[in-house]
């Protein structure tokens, strides 16, 4: 009998911590993709994907998923999500990452792209969208195959939020959250919904704001709790759901950091948008109207985006 040799899809997820290792589980418990898990730490990739690989009796997956310290084994990716670099401590801001991680993600990625010169790059390694830079330039890849997830996770928080507030399901709410992953985050309450509900028509002003600080610092207070480390359940649920959309070519609406030039205003920059992802990456950046304050604030996160990209010196 003639066997198949259709090569699966493959999803490589580098850095095997708390968000690789829980990407990788939920790609594999998907049954998205065959998953490589690579790590710089030897024994780490290979013990969490045989772990991983192990549960497939119990939970009926069935891809391939491996671990390895090689770059070889990642060859033809569809996908590659960048996760190694330092997390978070208590104290310590996403900036404070900058420099360390950028020499980091710089590496991984070179090698990663040489082996898959078609992937879509997704990176998750803080802060966001300055490493999103380092790897557009690592990679030499097209913008529209590089990018960065925070806003589905800002999102996501933001909806929780208002769950817990109104005593609602999340399912049916919807949050539009603008510009970097950071202190200036813009959460846009106007286009934030409950059943097609715009959020003002359902809480006063007061709560709102109270909602939007809360969102900003989401990272910051699940780190507080955490004492040691940052989040990971609803990073790698965010960026999983960017996964998807691209392999299955959802062209789903998702916030994400995508490489701008000359929308919204911004030229030359990674920030927050919300995008079409597709098979391809990016392929559309969703322009919206925003009225003055709205504008001012995206704006401003912009600028401190622009400023620690100013500082990456070679990397970006
Ligand atoms: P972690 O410390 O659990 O895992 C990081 C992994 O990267 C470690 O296993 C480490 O060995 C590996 N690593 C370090 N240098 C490497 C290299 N040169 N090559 C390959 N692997 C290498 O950290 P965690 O919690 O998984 O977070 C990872 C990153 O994601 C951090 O930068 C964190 O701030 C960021 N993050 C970003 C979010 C976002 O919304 N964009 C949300 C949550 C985390
Ligand atoms: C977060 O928002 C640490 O950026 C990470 O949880």
């Amino acid at each position: 009998m003639p066997r198949s040799r259709t090569p699966r899809r493959k999803v490589t997820v580098i850095g095997a911590g708390n968000v690789g290792a829980s990407v990788a589980q939920r790609v594999v418990e998907a049954g998205l993709a065959d998953v490589v898990l690579l790590d710089i730490v030897p024994g780490l990739p290979q013990g969490k994907a045989l772990d991983l690989a192990e549960a497939g009796p119990l939970l009926g997956h069935d891809v391939n998923v491996m671990g390895t310290n090689d770059y070889a084994d990642t060859a033809d990716s569809t996908v590659i999500v960048v996760t190694s670099g330092l997390a978070r401590q208590p104290g310590m801001s996403r900036d404070d990452l900058l420099l360390k991680n950028a020499q980091i993600v710089n590496s991984v990625v070179e090698q990663a792209a040489k082996h898959s010169p078609d992937a879509v790059l997704i990176v998750v390694t803080n802060p966001l969208d300055a490493m999103c830079h380092v790897a557009l330039k690592a990679s030499g890849f097209p913008r529209w195959r590089v990018v960065g997830m925070a806003g589905v996770l800002d999102a996501a928080r933001f909806r929780a939020f208002v769950s817990m507030e109104l005593g609602i399901s999340p399912v049916n709410t919807c949050a539009f959250v603008l510009g970097g992953h950071g202190d200036a985050m813009v959460p846009v309450p106007r286009y934030s919904t409950v059943g097609g509900v715009p959020l003002p028509q359902l809480m006063p002003q007061d709560q709102i704001d109270r909602i939007v600080q809360r969102t900003r610092d989401g990272g910051a207070e699940i780190v507080s709790l955490l004492k040691s480390g940052s989040a990971f359940y609803a990073p790698a649920a965010a960026t999983a759901e960017m996964i998807e959309s691209i392999l299955e070519d959802r062209h789903k609406i998702l916030p994400c950091s995508a490489y701008l030039k000359g929308e919204y205003g911004v030229e030359g920059l990674f920030v927050g948008v919300p995008v079409r992802l597709s098979r391809v990456g990016v392929d559309e950046i969703v322009q919206v109207e925003l009225n003055d304050d709205e504008r001012a604030a995206f704006e401003k996160s912009a600028q401190a985006v622009r400023e620690l990209v100013d500082t990456l010196g070679g990397y970006a």
